[in-house]
């Protein structure tokens, strides 16, 4: 079982004042509503009893002494209480599901909310499958404690009271000869309760790891497709497949053994009120209506005792989960917006590196002491190896993770004094390689849907928040786009990092930056830096295997410029699958 599995699993006090003043925060906005279950509940409760007293009076009045008149309406009384009982009693369950559930869906959007407010190295710590149990079943946990919870555990006790005082009150001795079978009846549901629960949690906890491993088998098809592990992965998936059906037959066998049980219980009790009930009739210590009462009354007296019984497990879990919930939204996002106010220029793109050092997780650094200075403008072509650390120093420069020690600076001011989302707009990122063709912008948005109306065309745009910057072009939508140009056209004007694959776009570069091990271990012209005949050149030679042709083909690229470069059919420089050097770390 993985650590995360385990700690779900822990559970700890059953009632700790902290979290219910926490909880009540939550609870507290459906104060009607709990009001409105709180006296239906008593109504649902009053309806109940009253039943087994009409039944007494109808055989003790009417049938014993053959008197039918009123009769009837005795009848029809006890049809009416007990339809008021079912109707009532749909109303409180309702009323209190729907408590419980409003409660719920506020605590799972917080916890949205608060997961779309964490930095990433939050999700680096936090496995994907723990982050879902606590907006699933954890929360679900808490529903338990609504609608088998409070109300009801005030209801059963309201009623157990009634009853215990009912049948003292219709005759004391047999009521002490039926509290007999209390004890036994309570200890077996508690018994019963734990290993059930228990059996529920197993039954859980299985299939959290059915998903757990679904989710990574799904998203690595790839990999076990390429290594051909499917009989191996299908082997442990059937072995989890086993267990969580063994976990689902315990719970049904303990379940069934606990009805089995209760019935039994309860019939022990009929025959011991009629034992002796029936003797204290035939002495005429008792009526027969008393008597038929008191079977009455006790077999509305199972339902809330095997209820309490499981009170304490339902409130132990809810806490558990409550302490989960809470130590979740109490996890401060290491990475803020600070609250200043947004510059009023857009950022003229002075991007400035000071002594940055970042490790994502402690003792193993990823970027070691980096600092270069990037003025307005300028277009950056980041090169290296696999793993040399170009997309964390880009995620550093977004805010996505802030330097171990270090700073960062943006036209002078340091990233962390920044509003973020006023960052993250100053500075566009393109994923993964751009596919663009000649033609114009709107040709560009249109591609593969035949003609499209203008309208469509800006509407699409404005649906990935390109409108406003293609509006800013020379030609707003209209700009020619040439594909070898396309993204200089873009860039035009803008500060521009590129983790370039391609030899047009790395020569054409003002500067190359090269990351080896998470340094920058060399910076200049691409025709310097094979001149250099260091890490650069030998990147290159890796790649393709040509460093003769590449040192004559790359100084006339430069020479020529970037467009140049780019005439003949291009190779791409850095492509998958890439070259790890040695010694990088896997
Ligand atoms: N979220 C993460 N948690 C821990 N280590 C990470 C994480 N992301 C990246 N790394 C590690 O940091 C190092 C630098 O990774 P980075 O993604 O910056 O390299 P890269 O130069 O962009 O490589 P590539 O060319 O493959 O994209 C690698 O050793 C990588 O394994
Ligand atoms: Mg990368």
């Amino acid at each position: 079982m993985s650590p995360a599995a385990a700690d779900d699993e822990v559970l700890g006090r059953v009632y700790d004042a902290r979290l219910v003043r926490r909880l009540l925060e939550y609870v507290r906005p459906q104060t009607r509503l709990i009001a409105a279950s709180l006296a239906l509940m008593f109504a649902v409760t009053a309806a109940g009893l009253v039943q087994p007293w009409l039944i007494k009076r109808l055989i003790d009045e009417h049938i014993v002494t053959r008197r039918l008149a009123g009769a009837g309406s005795i009848a029809l009384l006890y049809l009416a209480v007990f339809l008021v009982e079912q109707v009532t009693r749909y109303l409180q369950l309702y009323t209190m599901e729907r408590t419980g559930q409003n409660i719920i869906r506020t605590l799972r959007d917080r916890v949205f909310a608060h997961l779309q407010r964490c930095d990433l190295a939050f999700f680096d710590r936090y496995p994907v499958g723990r982050l879902m149990t606590r907006v699933t079943t954890d929360v679900e946990s808490l529903a338990d404690l609504f609608s088998s919870g409070v109300v009801s555990l005030l209801g059963d006790s309201l009623k157990l009271a009634a009853i215990v005082v009912i049948l003292l009150w219709l005759d004391a001795r047999l009521a002490l000869v039926t509290f007999t079978i209390v004890p036994a009846l309570f200890l077996l549901s508690v018994f019963f309760r734990g290993r059930i629960r228990q059996a529920y949690r197993d039954v859980r906890r299985r299939i959290a790891r059915i998903n757990a491993y679904l989710q990574e088998a799904i998203s690595g098809m790839l990999l076990i497709q390429l290594f051909r592990r499917e009989a191996e992965d299908r082997r442990l998936f059937d072995s989890i497949n086993r267990e969580h059906r063994d976990a689902e037959l315990r719970s049904v066998v303990f379940e069934s053994s606990f009805s089995a049980i209760i019935e039994l219980i309860g019939a022990l009790a009929t025959a011991a009120i009629l034992w002796y009930g029936g003797g204290r009739f035939l002495r005429g210590a008792l009526t027969l209506g008393t008597l038929v009462a008191f079977l009455e009354y006790t077999g509305r007296f199972f339902a809330p005792i095997r209820d309490l019984s499981g009170f304490y497990a339902v409130l132990q879990a809810a806490m558990a989960s409550l302490e989960r919930i809470f130590a979740l939204l109490d996890d401060r996002p290491a990475i803020v917006s600070p609250a200043v106010a947004q510059p009023a220029a857009a950022a003229s793109g002075r991007v400035e590196f000071d002594a940055v050092r970042f490790a994502y997780a402690p003792g193993r650094e990823v970027l070691r002491d980096i600092s270069l200075t990037i003025e307005p403008g300028e277009k950056i072509a980041l090169v290296g190896a696999t793993g040399s650390g170009k997309t964390t120093l880009v995620k550093l420069l977004i805010r996505l993770y802030d330097p171990t020690s270090g700073t960062i600076r943006l036209d002078g001011r340091e990233l962390r004094d920044l509003p973020l989302p006023w960052l993250r707009r100053q500075i566009g990122i393109v994923l993964q390689d751009h596919f663009l063709f000649t033609g114009t912008v709107a040709d560009n948005i249109a591609f593969g849907c035949g003609p499209l109306a203008s309208e469509r065309i800006e509407a699409a745009a404005r649906l990935v928040h390109a409108d406003e910057f293609i509006r800013r072009l020379p030609g707003g939508y209209g700009e020619p786009l040439l594909e070898q140009d396309a993204l200089r056209a873009l860039l035009r004007g803008r500060t521009a990092i590129l983790i370039a694959h391609r030899l047009s776009t790395i020569a054409g570069a003002d500067r190359i930056l090269v990351m080896h091990h998470g340094r920058l271990a060399e910076q200049g012209t691409h025709r310097a830096l094979l001149a250099r005949g260091g890490i650069y050149a030998r990147l290159c030679a890796l790649q393709f295997g040509w460093e003769e042709e590449l040192n004559a083909r790359g100084a006339r690229a430069a020479a020529a410029g970037a467009a140049d470069a780019g005439a003949g059919p291009e190779e791409p420089l850095f492509a998958e699958p890439r070259v790890a050097t040695d010694g990088e770390p896997a």
